[in-house]
């Protein structure tokens, strides 16, 4: 039989309970939050109901306030109901709030208690068994490199990241924005011959054209105005290594003949330098751009593509993954609960439905930045949508919403709010905005795209900045 605790200082209504329930539990009685406290060490019953007025202070909710806290304490996953007398519904709520399970009104009817227990295991049951499941995956998540991952796309990806990564294969990765590129260059690296050696990323679309040749192959003292001594380029940097070249897409023309020679015969010369510089190393590209058409609109040479991609690897979008979109979301739970030395214990069922129903248009990297402010800004049990930045107006979406729009259509009109309104919080800084609207800069100047927004512009921004 399950273990119920039941704490009251009420010594007739703890033998009605005890009467009335002890069929169905091992009852174990208190009539205070200290004896509850003792009896709950060493019993670990999964439900307890506590009384909120308990002395010393029968008058108020202290008592039971105090004892939620250390119950929680103890075992964050505890089942508490609440007793409460009729005028104490206020203090129910905040004891649900603070993360009690339910509340039942004094005096207690023993059949209907004996539903809402009966529900109470039942879901701490459940509970569990879906946390020893995501304990599972997240295990799993080690062998693939970190990735936490369970839709069908998602393994067959770590299956084939473990079979491609011991050979020195070119391996080509594209995905939107956020969906784990550089995550999976790096499990490739770790699950190579090669996780010894450096992984030496670069970042093709963050560094000036200008700079980025001498940036990636070095050069030599005197090559040009400026070049005081010889400098290694960051390939060389990646012997015996990975080389990961991100935003490929965004290489000039003239580096990309350049790295092809690289890629066929190993070897570099240095900017102003005649010397072939021998490279091991294999190299990684990625990128967000839809590269067949870049080469078809000949912005990316074919050539390089072919010789790039022996492998390629296309990650899915986070709205195509399924629950894998709920597992990131309980798992970056957990890191930053631990980060933050906070409690929050879940998603409530509504903020459930926004995760589900979300677009993601930043993927893993947005959900991620979502949930840390969330549980950064959060002091209740659970998260609502409002915490996770959701702050569409149902009400108001669905005024004008008549005939019926379709999901699609009432998602991008969220998604157009949102982005204008940031953009007018930031008063047309991009940078701000996506920051604070949880996506990178250029997926939010994608979307901008796509809704036919423009930024202020500079003119205008003056005006604004005005007196
Ligand atoms: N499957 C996953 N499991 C756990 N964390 C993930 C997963 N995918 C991505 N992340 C996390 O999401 C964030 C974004 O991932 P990453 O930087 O690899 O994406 P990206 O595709 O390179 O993004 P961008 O296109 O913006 O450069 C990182 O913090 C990464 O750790
Ligand atoms: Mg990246």
């Amino acid at each position: 039989m399950e273990k119920l605790l039941i704490i009251d200082d009420n010594s007739d209504l703890r033998q009605q309970l005890k009467w009335g329930l002890g069929e169905d539990y091992t009852v174990l009685l208190a009539a205070d939050v200290n004896e509850g406290i003792g009896l709950f060490k060493k019993n670990q019953p999964r439900v307890v109901i506590l009384d909120l007025g308990l002395p010393p202070h029968v008058d108020t909710s202290v008592e039971g306030f105090r004892g939620l806290a250390e119950l929680l304490e103890l075992d964050p996953y505890v089942k508490v109901i609440m007793l409460t007398g009729n005028s104490e519904r206020e203090n129910a709520l905040r004891a649900m709030q603070l993360g009690a399970y339910d509340f039942f009104p004094k005096p207690p009817v023993i059949n209907e208690m004996l539903v809402v227990l009966r529900r109470a295991f039942y879901i701490s049951t459940l509970e569990d068994q879906n946390r020893a499941l995501q304990r599972k995956i997240e295990e799993k998540s080690n062998e693939s490199g970190g990735m936490i991952g369970h839709c069908p796309e998602m393994l067959s990806l770590f299956s084939t990241i473990k079979k491609v990564a011991p050979s020195d294969v070119s391996i080509f990765i594209t995905g939107e924005n956020g969906t784990g590129k550089e995550l999976v260059a790096k499990a490739i690296h770790e699950a190579s011959l090669r996780k010894k050696g450096p992984f030496v990323p670069i970042n093709c679309g963050a560094i000036p054209d200008n700079l980025l040749e001498s940036e990636l192959f070095g050069h030599e003292k005197g090559s040009f105005t400026g070049a005081h001594a010889q400098v290694q380029g960051k390939l060389q940097y990646a012997d015996k290594g990975t080389l990961f070249l991100d935003e490929i897409g965004e290489l000039p023309f003239n580096l990309q003949v350049k790295l092809l020679r690289f890629l066929q015969e190993g070897v570099i010369q240095r900017v102003g330098g005649r010397q072939d510089i021998p490279i091991d190393t294999r190299t990684v590209c990625a990128t967000n751009v839809d590269i067949a058409k870049a080469i078809k609109e000949g912005q990316f040479r074919e050539d390089l593509y072919y010789r790039s991609s022996v492998i390629s690897i296309n990650l899915p979008p986070l709205r195509e993954r399924g629950d894998d979109i709920l597992m990131l979301a309980n798992y970056f739970l957990r890191v930053f609960n631990k980060e933050y030395q906070k409690k929050v214990r879940r998603f409530s069922s509504a903020s459930i439905d926004f995760l589900k129903s979300y677009d993601w248009p930043g993927n893993v990297r947005e959900l991620q930045n979502r949930v840390q402010r969330a549980i950064l800004m959060s002091d209740a049990a659970a998260l609502e949508p409002s915490d996770l930045g959701c702050k569409m107006e149902l009400s108001a979406l669905m005024e004008d919403t008549v005939p019926i729009i379709s999901l699609r259509e009432a998602r991008d009109k969220v998604e157009l709010e949102m982005i204008s309104a940031a953009i007018d919080r930031q008063h047309g800084n991009v940078v701000r905005a996506a920051e604070e609207l949880g996506v990178s800069r250029p997926t939010l100047y994608d979307l901008m795209k796509k809704h036919s927004l423009t930024p202020l512009s500079s003119t205008e921004k003056a005006v604004d900045q005005m007196p």
